[in-house]
């Protein structure tokens, strides 16, 4: 066995030898040593530092002194606190690198120094301690490395991808994005408000096409875009006209009505495969645009357009008509002043004036559709409107039940008494339509409060309004049918039974009253018509109803129209009252006479539409001649814009054509006599 004594023996055995050679060898190579590690020290790329057992810096190497900012020689000695950014970094990082290195024989963590000239830089520092033969620390080795450019770096791409994460989630369009694996990395927060689903539930995993297409399991427009998998494309939603999105390669879209979050709405998708700047697919993208709202407002938009451009067609359609029955309202009721009734003709006059009078009533209907104004508006009570009519339809309907809940204290509405018995007649008349073999209607009356949102979609003014629901049990009716219900010439009846202007007519005169139709109704569910009118704080005048026997005179009236016919059958009308009649065919004449007679002429009946100058303009000229002259403007057309305006002006009254003798004799005389 070989003792250690014997060791030591031999050690210095060769020590005697070799003495000087070896010890030559020895310090020879220690100096190369040392110096290749001097080298490799002073070489180094990184800052190598020395310190002691209190911190204080044993030995340096130039990339410290670089990395530092410090001259040789200026450091040693000192303490390593000089290089920390303040006295409690020095001592934090001093109580949490040694217990490390205690433990674990080495610590490396990132710090930030600073340099001489105070500018801070970030580092990442190993350090270890070296350690005496009986394992004290003697001196610790610290090697840093600058990485303030890396930091700098890394902390952009942080902030870039935060800034980008923010852009995606702060998108107002919903969006999701699923890597190549199909797995969902995006999710929005529009389309979490979209689906009512959160993030948590469908991060990191497939996207359920559920959630989109509720109990249906099948591919989403997205998972077979990342594939792009033309054929199944085609297959899934082919029938819901997804093409190819003209302007960005490899991207579909397509629109469709969905339910999604529970409630229907019609979504506009795109889905795109996304691509890295490498070109390698990474996943795809796909952006859900809810175009429900859009599509109303273009529908909205689009019936308004259509109404319009009927409505002034219908408009001028009742014009001419209207003169038409004009001439043969005044001949028969010429005829007839003159006939005693055991003429055997006296029946059928009497049948004509009916017959003018449905068409009277058809026109009616078109110019309730068509006109842009109101006729007489006043302060009316509706609960006694509806009253009044209901009464008067019921007698004629037997079959039908009429049930009443009227609001007390109803607020007054100003309205055309006329047009508005007109739109209630209509709604009741297709209410008993809808029930062949009778039924109940309801008819109700509320006081509400509209608030902005609302009036938005109709732009009207939020605030007081009068509510009238008008229901039945009738057959009701599907959606087709009430999509298209306030067309003019819109019906379901069969031939000769509707003419389809009820509705539109009915929609013409709510809508001139600033107010708003609305109908719900399901097939063989009965329908329900509900109209708001505008309040007004205006009170309630009684209306005076008008005398019916015909009232005469012997005054000069001149008539001015163009039309030959309406002057003859006008002339006719007054002269068998017993007036004076002097007539002009158009404006100019109209003056040329009224300068010519004005002492003569108590009143002008002046035609509104006139080719050359207008009614509008021959009125203002009349009273330039005289402020007093009395005139009463006549029109196929009823009180309209032009008009109101001409009304406006002092024009005393309006009459529409066609008018009866009767009619005409009692406007003429209240004029005359001052009461109007
Ligand atoms: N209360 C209702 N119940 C069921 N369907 C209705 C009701 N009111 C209207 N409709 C439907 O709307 C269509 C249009 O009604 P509108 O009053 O405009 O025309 P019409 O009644 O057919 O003809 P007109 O009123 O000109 O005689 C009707 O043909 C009918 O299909
Ligand atoms: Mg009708």
């Amino acid at each position: 066995m070989k003792s250690k004594s014997s060791d030591r023996h031999a050690e210095s055995i060769e020590d005697v030898s070799g003495n000087l050679t070896s010890r030559k060898k020895a310090e020879q190579a220690l100096i190369e040593s040392e110096e290749r590690y001097r080298t490799l020290v002073e070489a180094s790329s990184d800052a190598i530092l020395m310190i002691d057992g209190n911190r204080n810096i044993i030995s340096c190497n130039p990339a410290f002194l670089n990395m530092f900012g410090y001259a040789s020689g200026e450091l040693e000695g000192k303490s390593i606190k000089s290089i920390h950014l303040s006295d409690e970094k020095y001592q934090a990082f001093g109580r949490l690198v040694y217990p490390v290195i205690a433990k674990k024989g080495k610590a490396r963590l990132e710090w930030d120094y600073q340099q001489k000239n105070k500018k801070v830089i970030s580092c990442e520092i190993v350090i270890s301690p070296i350690l005496t033969p009986d394992q004290k620390v003697k001196a610790y080795v610290c090697i840093i490395r600058d990485i303030t450019e890396r930091k700098q770096a890394e902390a952009m791409v942080l902030q870039e991808r935060e800034q980008l994460a923010a852009i995606l989630d702060g998108n107002p369009i919903p969006t999701f994005v699923i890597d190549e694996n199909h797995q969902v990395i995006l999710w929005n927060r529009a389309c979490e408000n979209l689906t009512h689903v959160p993030r948590e539930k469908v991060m990191g995993r497939p996207v359920d096409s559920r959630i989109f297409y509720p109990g249906q399991d099948r591919p989403l427009l997205t998972d077979l875009v990342l594939k792009m998998d033309k054929k199944s494309i085609e297959k899934f939603y082919g029938d819901k006209g997804v093409r190819p999105n003209p302007t960005m390669p490899e991207a579909y879209e397509g629109s469709d009505q969905l339910i999604v979050g529970g409630e229907s709405r019609h979504l506009y998708f795109l889905a795109a495969r996304l691509r890295n700047a490498e070109g390698k697919i990474i996943g795809a993208i796909e952006t859900l645009q809810d175009i429900s709202e859009r599509e109303r407002l273009e529908k909205q938009f689009i019936q308004a357009q259509k109404m319009e451009a009927v409505g002034t067609l219908a408009g001028g359609i009742a014009h001419d008509f209207n003169n038409i029955l004009m001439g043969i309202q005044g001949y028969s009721s010429l005829i007839l002043y003159n006939l005693p009734p055991e003429n055997p003709n006296y029946e059928k006059l009497i049948n004509i004036q009916a017959m003018v009078r449905s068409g009277a009533d058809l026109t009616k209907q078109l110019l309730g559709f068509a006109r842009g104004g109101k006729y007489q508006a006043k302060p009316m009570d509706i609960n006694e409107l509806i009253q009044k009519t209901s009464t008067m339809f019921g007698r004629a309907n037997k079959e039908i039940r009429i049930h009443k809940k009227f609001q007390k204290n109803l607020y007054a509405a100003e309205v055309d008494q006329g047009q508005i018995e007109q739109v209630l007649l209509n709604l009741y008349v297709n209410a008993w339509q809808a029930m062949p073999s009778g039924g109940d209607l309801y008819l109700e009356t509320k006081n509400v409060v509209l608030d902005e949102t609302l009036v938005k979609p109709y732009s009207f003014q939020p605030g007081n309004y009068i509510k009238i629901s008008i229901s039945d049990t009738g057959i009701g009716m599907d959606s087709r049918t009430k999509e298209r219900l306030f067309e003019p010439f819109f019906t379901t009846k069969e031939m000769g039974r509707g003419t389809g202007l009820g509705l539109a007519s009915v929609y013409g005169i709510i809508k001139n009253h600033q107010g708003i139709i609305d109908v719900s109704s399901e097939k063989g569910q009965g329908a329900t018509f509900s109209i708001y009118l505008p309040a007004t704080e205006e009170k309630i005048n009684k209306e005076i109803s008008p005398a019916s026997e015909i009232m005469t005179g012997t005054e000069t009236i001149l008539l001015v129209d163009d039309e030959e016919t309406i002057i003859n059958v006008c002339r006719d009308l007054f002269e068998s009252l017993g007036y004076r009649v002097l007539s002009a065919g158009s404006g100019k004449e109209a003056l040329e006479i009224y300068t010519q007679n004005q002492s003569d002429i108590s009143l002008i009946l002046l035609d509104m539409i006139m080719p050359g100058m207008g009614g509008g303009e021959t009125f203002n000229a009349l009273k330039e001649i005289d402020p007093q002259v009395k005139v009463i403007l006549s029109s196929g057309y009823s009180l309209d814009g032009l008009a109101r305006e001409i009304m406006d002006r002092g024009c005393k009254a309006f009459i529409q054509k066609p008018f009866s003798l009767q009619e005409l004799s009692e406007i003429v005389r209240k004029i005359l006599d001052g009461v109007l």
